[in-house]
């Protein structure tokens, strides 16, 4: 079986190809041929995980996922959520989030956050979702060189380096994507038996 991603995040379609070992196989949209930035207009991950695989069900008519991601920060009640992408603002830069995110933490001592990720699978027309969520905190200077987004502050539960600083594969053992990704794995494996 293939699946077409609907991102164009290189980091994104690296771990999820890392997790599934082309079972199935995951086309990028650049393989697919389609040359598009979808919006994210919608207030929760949800709507705009489905809106991202609708809109190349739409325009492929092919099976196709879409996840959508936001670091929840729970002394700022939620933030930056849905809005993780451009919580700095329009221009997406990793270190202006991450910037912003610790001025607006400050000395708070409540650290508590949780990455939450949403997948939207379209498999013959028709929608299913599958959510992931990694629990954590996050520090108050970059550590770690690997990754994206938010990873060189935040350190998952039960480990002692940041997401930055571990390999694909131990990122893999406690990730919000990773989850997702394999309760869509094992969605349709279910599929598969008679
Ligand atoms: P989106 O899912 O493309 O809207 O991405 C949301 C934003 O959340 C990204 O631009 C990153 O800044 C952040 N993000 C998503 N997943 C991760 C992750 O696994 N680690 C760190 N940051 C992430």
């Amino acid at each position: 079986m293939k699946l077409i991603f609907a991102t164009n995040n290189v980091h994104k379609v690296q771990e999820i190809r890392s997790i599934l070992h082309d079972q199935p196989e995951v086309i990028t949209l650049q393989e697919a041929g389609i040359d598009i930035d979808i919006p994210e207009p919608y207030d929760t991950l949800e709507e705009n995980a489905s809106h991202k695989a609708k809109t190349i069900y739409q325009l492929t008519g092919e099976n196709c996922f879409s996840e959508d991601t936001g670091l929840e920060v729970e002394a700022l009640g939620g933030e930056p959520g849905v809005k993780s992408a451009r919580y700095a603002g329009e221009h997406r830069s990793f270190e202006k989030n991450i910037e912003k995110l610790l001025l607006r933490l400050g000395e708070n001592t409540n650290r508590k956050a949780r990455f939450r990720t949403i997948i939207s699978l379209i498999l013959a027309g028709r929608e299913y979702r599958f959510e992931g969520i990694c629990n954590g905190e996050i520090i108050n200077k970059l550590r770690g060189g690997s990754g994206f987004g938010y990873d060189p502050v935040f350190i998952p539960e039960g480990a002692e380096k940041t997401f930055a600083e571990m390999t694909l594969e131990e990122k893999n053992q406690y990730s919000h994507r990773e989850k997702a990704t394999r309760k869509l794995v094992t969605f349709l494996q279910t599929l598969k038996k008679p």
